[in-house]
């Protein structure tokens, strides 16, 4: 249950010690080959002041602190981020995972009315009382996987009240969790009638309202052939520029349709998905500050080719990885998994894969204040059990995070 640690009268200033490794990238958004150049501190220490890291170095050189704390001979990173989660919904898709092993393809259920359908149809019927207590737990499994900040998208409600039932869960979510929370509103599947009237009124009444009643700090819109055409999507988002919310899409998830052009024209955070990617999509994201996300949970579980992220870094990309989580395409409640699968399914090395993991991943959210170990970041980190930090992609199954700290408190987990 990750609620921080009642904080002691010290907790204002603790100096971390028994860090085998300190490995951190620079802060800010990394690309192409400077997703790979990582700082390596040897028997390192870490100086937490107010919630923010005050210094960073080796051990011999570090102030001296009335208050510290020796974590025992292992490595340290960054906390992780995860940038796209869809980790609110009630029902389940074990009857599609069964039907789609027996050869029934994600999209033809979509196309008849099952997949993303069904879970609109159980989570509109759930209050929101039920919507947080089936989200915590996937959350808290999230948190205790190393991720210290979580996107958390709407999508399943389909009607306007059922969309902003999902986006106030998650605000009470976060009065109950310690992790950071960031609220996506997701539009995600037109209605089987009427599809122009809707995109106008999410424009002219439910993003209005959303960012109203700060409920969400972002839009994204799944861009696809049973979705969103990239008309609506370029409607319905600049309509969220004009309410001075964050854009973002899903796109080219199964065909390029020119979603990810339209991400790089907007200068959205993100565009995620990708496995549809080819080489001008590829060359467009290179050229824009629009960070790449890859979701390797959608390859394992609906067999999709990986989304080109080695192509993407080697053009100069900015990359990061999320979980993706959700019932229907990806069931994966581990963050630093998602890391680890990255580096098999998409080819990142283990450097890139932490940098996609935790700086690239914040800027993929708006966010520049965490991701690193430098002075002046949120004191997020993990404590691994190893003392090398590439245990954290490397080991599956297990979780190779010992401990997880949100502003240089540990949480219980
Ligand atoms: O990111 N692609 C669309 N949306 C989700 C899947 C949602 C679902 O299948 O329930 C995704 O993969
Ligand atoms: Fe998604």
């Amino acid at each position: 249950m990750p609620r921080r640690d009642s904080p002691g009268p010290e907790s204002w200033e603790t100096l971390f010690t028994g860090i085998s490794h300190l490995v951190t990238p620079a802060p800010g958004p990394q690309r192409g080959p400077a997703m790979r150049e990582l700082t390596v501190v040897e028997d390192a220490a870490l100086l937490v002041q107010g919630g923010l890291v005050a210094w960073v170095g080796p051990r011999r050189d570090a102030p001296r602190t009335p208050s510290t704390r020796d974590l025992g001979g292992v490595a340290v990173v960054p906390g992780l981020v995860d940038p796209h989660t869809h980790a609110v919904w009630a029902g389940d898709r074990l009857a599609d995972f069964e039907a789609r092993l027996a050869g029934v393809p994600y999209e033809e259920m979509l196309a008849r009315g099952g997949g993303i359908r069904s879970t609109v149809r159980a989570t509109a019927a759930a209050p929101m009382e039920e919507l947080v207590q089936l989200a915590r737990p996937r959350l808290e499994a999230l948190a205790r996987s190393g991720a210290t900040t979580v996107e958390v998208k709407s999508g399943y409600g389909l009607d306007f009240e059922a969309e902003v039932r999902m986006l106030r869960a998650v605000r009470e979510l976060q009065s109950l969790l310690s992790v950071t929370l960031l609220p996506t509103l997701l539009i995600h599947v037109p209605p089987e009638t009427g599809r122009a009237a809707y995109v106008q009124a999410v424009c002219a009444e439910l993003i209005p309202q959303v960012a109203g009643e700060g409920l969400a700090v972002a839009v994204d819109v799944f861009c696809e052939r049973e979705a969103f055409t990239v008309g609506e999507t370029r409607a319905i988002l600049s309509a969220a520029r004009g309410h001075d919310l964050g854009v973002k899409l899903h796109a080219d998830q199964f065909h390029a349709l020119g979603g990810v052009e339209l991400a790089c024209d907007l200068g959205a955070l993100s565009v995620d998905h990708l496995e549809a990617s080819g080489p001008a999509q590829i060359v467009a994201l290179a050229a824009s500050e629009t960070v790449a996300t890859v979701l390797p949970g959608v390859t394992l579980h609906l067999g999709l080719p990986a989304a080109p992220a080695r192509a993407l870094i080697d053009a100069g990309a900015c990359v990061a990885v999320g979980t993706d989580l959700n019932p229907g395409s990806s069931p994966l409640f581990n963050a630093g998994l998602a890391l680890a699968l990255a580096v098999r399914l998409n080819g990142l090395t283990p450097a890139e894969a932490l940098t996609a993991g935790t700086v690239n991943a914040a800027a993929a959210l708006g966010l520049r204040d965490r991701g690193a170990l430098a002075a002046g970041q949120r004191a997020d980190f993990l404590a691994l059990h190893s003392p090398d930090w590439r245990d954290l992609v490397y080991t599956l199954g297990a979780s190779p995070v010992r401990d997880v700290f949100v502003g240089g408190e540990r949480i219980s987990l």
